[in-house]
């Protein structure tokens, strides 16, 4: 008989993994929270909600080096996001996960495969190459994308620019351009939702999608989903 497989971090993983993702201004943020106030009571399970840079002390100290430090070059931002990863992951994600909760990330790997090599020059492969060895391949089960144009993403700005926001009309298209390629590539993966509605329309359009998904891809959450109607966000901001 074969011997099997060793195994692997993903394999005692139990809680389900979730990242959102898209450009500057396209309202991630304010989706993965909404996101996460309905599924959690919908799957009685806990939500996580965290984010990239910065979903640690130790990666608060990385985001402002990345965000508001000197000007560096691609390899140096492509460590900072990634060291902010490995530490994310290893000291807050994979615990969770463990835990059976339901994490939610505001961005992750799929950030910086757009960002440093759509926006930069590197290239997608060492990119993600990177992202894997940083995160003992954690890959998560689910990841949306809140596809905006860039110009009206910048119009949602209302804090000072900062460094990559700052990186100029092109380079924003590319990590668009970027996003929505990956995207194609991995549809099991990816959920694409068009971001340019209001934050009740996309959050709606967000729940529909999700539900569809994990039905289809997670069996055992197919009666919770059944059961649960859409819900109204109550806060917006
Ligand atoms: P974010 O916190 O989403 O910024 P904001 O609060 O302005 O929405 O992300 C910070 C910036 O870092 C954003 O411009 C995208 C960039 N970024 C990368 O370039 N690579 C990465 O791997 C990550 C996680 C973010």
């Amino acid at each position: 008989m074969p011997t099997p497989a060793p195994p692997t971090q993903q394999d005692n993983k139990r809680g389900l993994f979730i990242s959102c993702e898209g450009g500057d201004g396209c309202g991630k943020t304010t989706q993965a929270r909404l996101l996460g106030e309905w599924l959690g009571p919908a799957l009685h399970k806990e939500v996580l909600l965290t984010r990239e840079p910065g979903g640690t002390p130790l990666g608060q100290q990385i985001r402002q080096l990345v965000l508001h430090g000197d000007d560096m070059g691609p390899h140096a931002e492509a460590l900072l996001y990634a060291a902010d990863r490995a530490h994310h992951v290893h000291s807050l994600v994979k615990p969770a996960l463990e835990r059976d909760t339901i994490v939610i990330t505001d961005r992750y790997f799929d950030s910086s495969i757009a960002y440093q090599s759509g926006g930069r020059e590197l290239t997608a492969t060492e990119v993600r190459n990177l992202s894997m060895w940083a995160t003992e391949n954690l890959v998560p089960d689910l990841t949306i994308l809140f596809d905006i144009d860039p110009k009206v993403g910048a119009s949602r700005f209302t804090d000072a620019p900062d460094r990559l926001e700052r990186a100029g009309a092109d380079f924003h298209q590319r990590t668009r351009e970027t996003y929505l390629h990956n995207a194609a590539q991995e549809p099991d993966r990816w959920i694409v939702i068009d971001g340019h509605g209001t934050i009740e329309e996309v959050a709606q359009l967000t729940q529909q999608a999700v539900r569809v998904r994990l039905q289809e891809k997670f069996a055992h959450y197919a009666h919770a989903l059944t059961t649960n109607t859409f819900t109204t966000p109550e806060s917006t901001v």
